[in-house]
């Protein structure tokens, strides 16, 4: 019998709770005795630790957000915080703790399995930047809310002889921007992960209505250096020079709000049931992920000292296309 911990850590994202859920029940069907923290670290180190049971998760597969809470929490960085937060789970006989997140909750994972805790990761943020699995929980729903968001501008952008910026979340990785980019057939994509050059994206625009488009959007990732509002200051400094102004959107947090779709919900539960597989076989250490179609896990020391790079095919067929 184990007695198992799980919590929410870092930004939240579409199909935690379809993690949280898969956990709990995959944990109880081996007769373990599983325990949900609030507010991710910030929790820990407060000792906010209670028994969850089958019905408990009830209901919450289809919620966006997370019922357990998130956090960034500073005092979890510092080696005390984690000392608390070690001792707030030997104090209820927790044997593992796994955290779902992304890149910052998986160091902090790491941190504590240095500290001889047992952690396994479950891969989650709609960034897709973590090392050790090809897609993430939420980046589906994230996508699709960045596309429908591109259509919709699409559809106005015909109306006027403006272009159109459109900047989404990814902190400083490119894949959203990449991928709702070609979803949506942007004319220009700048990611953080490719040197751009603004006249260059003015010329796309410019050529875009000389090939007799009625739009020109631009995909920007909000960690590129020109992002929305660095783009929009450089258009609008050489505006009567371009001949053209520009109308920026920003979809922040938005794009973290949805209601997963069935792609997370489906990941989210075979990563929460391969943590707990992970468990059984006393894999601790690790991040579990998705690579091709296999659930997979990777030591958390790699998956914190390893970046994933942006696909470079995907980069030319965008360049290709539009
Ligand atoms: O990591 C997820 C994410 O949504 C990033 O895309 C974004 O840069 C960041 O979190 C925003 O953080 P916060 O919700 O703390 O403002």
């Amino acid at each position: 019998m184990k007695r198992v911990a799980v919590l929410t850590s870092g930004g939240d994202a579409p199909g935690m709770n379809a993690a949280i859920r898969a956990v709990v029940r995959c944990g109880i069907s081996r007769g373990w005795e599983m325990y949900g923290v609030k507010n991710g670290y910030a929790g820990l180190i407060s000792g906010n630790i209670f028994q969850m049971g089958t019905r408990d998760v009830g209901g919450i597969l289809q919620k966006g957000g997370t019922i357990l809470g998130s956090a960034r929490c500073d005092e979890f960085r510092t080696v005390e915080g984690r000392l608390k937060a070690i001792r707030s789970l030997r104090q209820v006989g927790i044997d593992v703790l796994m955290v779902i997140g992304g890149n910052g909750s998986q160091t902090g994972s790491f941190e504590l399995s240095k500290m001889d805790f047992p952690v396994i990761g479950i891969a989650s943020t709609i960034d897709n930047d973590l090392f050790g699995s090809d897609l993430t929980i939420g980046v589906d729903t994230a996508l699709n809310i960045a596309l429908e968001a591109l259509d919709r501008l699409k559809v106005t952008a015909s109306s006027h002889q403006r272009a159109f910026l459109l900047e989404v979340m990814g902190r400083d990785c490119g894949y959203l921007a990449l991928m709702s980019g070609i979803a949506g057939g942007a004319e220009a994509i700048v990611l953080p992960e490719v040197e751009v050059d603004p006249e260059v994206i003015a010329q796309k625009l410019h050529q875009s209505y000389e090939h007799g488009k009625a739009h020109a959007i631009v995909v920007v990732a909000e960690g590129a250096k020109y992002n929305a509002e660095g783009l929009t200051k450089y258009f609008q400094e050489h505006k009567e020079r371009l001949g053209f102004s520009v109308r920026a959107t920003t979809l922040g947090h938005v794009q973290r709000g949805g209601e997963p779709s069935a792609s997370d919900r489906i990941l989210a539960s075979r990563l929460g049931a391969g943590a707990i597989e992970a468990a059984e076989r006393g894999e601790y250490g690790v991040l579990v992920g998705i690579k091709g179609n296999d659930i997979v896990t990777t030591k958390l020391e790699e998956v914190v000292s390893s970046k994933k790079g942006i696909d470079l095919d995907l980069l030319r067929l965008a360049q290709l296309l539009d």
